[in-house]
């Protein structure tokens, strides 16, 4: 996670560890790319920056997108039901179309799709009526802006920002003034969204294009904290990110401070009509598993279709992961990161009173599940979800060195077809040997 820039004027810029806590402990979010690539299938925005469709044709997807079947209550009952604390809604994409009646720029789904109508109030309503916190996913780039290609990144990450006329400008003569409009009317939209739909996070994208000066981020920052100073922002806030957020690949090792793992269910954030290639449940609770016992949260993509009905296969994997975890919540929330790697053979959290321990086996144990370099003693030790109390004993050690806690298989109905999951009771706070062993 990127350190914040120069203190801010909120209570984050002398706070060293600026995060809300419902955060750091809701651990499974999900992430709704919805917008007008659904109706034809094809990437968000990306189908015409990369000219995989004609940008006429892209365009009009807005004909047809209806949002007929929307209905953000069942959405929410949903993710509730699966155990997500938030959710992540794209309010505007990098194509530049707004799923609010916005007042600055014209292209959004209200006044340009059958649609007709605000998508983003509907949604906040209804995630809030649930518990759930409102997350809004906004793009500081917009391709679609006619102000937007009007200046150059000082140091382009990639031959694309360089060169792509929907990014710099054709002839490399810079426009300051358009510029400054452009950057405008994205702050007048940021402004609205903290306005009108108070969101507790604001996930922000498409940074890469401009540097952070460009971008205005510190003025943006406090802007955005000075209407709602417990906004959540990512990191592609730049330095005035409050966690990192690694996408598609679990970290091999945990990203300082909060952080956020964003997957996709098969392999796209939007619908797309071909991708059948969802993860599986068991995969799932593997992602979820990695990611919650190095600390992180879980951002789980789904793609509703044009309509707004998510579909089945995804809703059937988001329900199996949520079963899972209702069945082991005790090893999920109110936890932290657990063993570094080479205690145990899989993921593992520690309960925030650092007094339990939660063993994760993806596979059914065999005679024995091992814990090395543990030096606490341990009380008892059950399998959660059925409350099995297993054997345990501790084997070897000498001096400093702790002996091998071996604990007896689980058996039968003990055994998750997902995922079985150990309680450790210690009789003390974690305490772990991390040496080499005697010289
Ligand atoms: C990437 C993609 C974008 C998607 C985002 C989600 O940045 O470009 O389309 O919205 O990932 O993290």
């Amino acid at each position: 996670m990127a350190e914040r820039g120069s203190p801010l004027p909120s209570h984050r810029g002398t706070d060293p560890m600026p995060m809300q806590p419902w955060f750091p402990d809701a651990k499974l979010g999900i992430f709704l790319h919805y917008g007008i690539y659904a109706v034809d299938g094809v990437p968000e925005s990306w189908a015409f920056y990369h000219g995989q469709v004609p940008h006429e044709q892209y365009m009009r997807q807005l004909d047809e997108f209806t949002a007929s079947a929307y209905d953000p209550r069942a959405w929410a009952e949903l993710f509730a039901r699966v155990g997500a604390r938030y959710t992540v809604l794209t309010a505007r994409h990098h194509d530049g179309v707004a799923l609010w009646d916005t007042e600055h720029g014209d292209l959004n789904v209200v006044r340009h799709t059958p649609a007709g109508r605000d998508l983003v109030a509907g949604y906040a309503e209804a995630l809030r009526e649930h518990g759930l916190k409102v997350g809004l996913y906004y793009s500081h780039s917009d391709w679609n802006h006619p102000d937007y290609a009007s200046v150059v990144h000082p140091d382009a990450p990639n031959e694309d920002v360089a060169t792509n006329p929907l990014v710099a400008p054709k002839d490399g003569i810079e426009d300051p003034e358009a510029w400054a409009r452009y950057v405008a009317y994205r702050d007048g939209q940021v402004g609205e969204l903290v306005a009108r739909f108070r969101p507790d996070l604001l996930w922000f994208d498409g940074e890469w294009e401009r540097s952070e000066e460009q971008w205005g981020m510190r003025r943006l920052a406090e802007q955005i904290l000075a209407g709602n100073p417990d906004t959540v922002l990512n990191a592609r806030m730049l330095s005035y990110g409050d966690y990192a957020t690694p996408e598609q690949g679990v970290p091999l090792l945990p990203p300082d401070g909060p952080w956020e793992l964003c997957l996709t269910v098969n392999d796209s954030w939007g619908y797309q009509h071909g991708d059948h290639n969802q993860k599986s449940v068991r995969q799932l609770v593997r992602y979820f598993t990695e990611t919650i016992g190095m600390g992180g949260n879980l951002l789980l993509a789904v793609g509703p279709r044009e309509d707004g009905t998510i579909p089945a296969e995804q809703v059937e994997r988001l329900e199996g992961l949520g079963d899972w975890i209702a069945r082991h919540s005790e090893a999920v929330y109110g936890t932290i990161a657990g063993l570094p790697a080479g205690h145990h053979y899989g993921p593992s959290t520690l309960s925030a009173d650092r007094r339990t321990l939660h063993l994760v086996c993806f596979d059914p144990p065999r005679e024995s599940v091992s814990l090395r370099g543990l030096r606490t003693p341990v009380k008892r030790v059950r399998v959660v979800g059925t409350g099995t109390e297993l054997g345990h004993r501790t084997v070897g050690g000498l001096g400093e060195v702790p002996g091998v806690l071996w604990i007896d298989a689980p058996e039968g109905a003990d055994v998750d077809e997902r995922a079985t999951v150990l309680a450790v009771e210690l009789d003390g706070e974690l305490d772990l040997y991390r040496g080499t062993g005697r010289d």
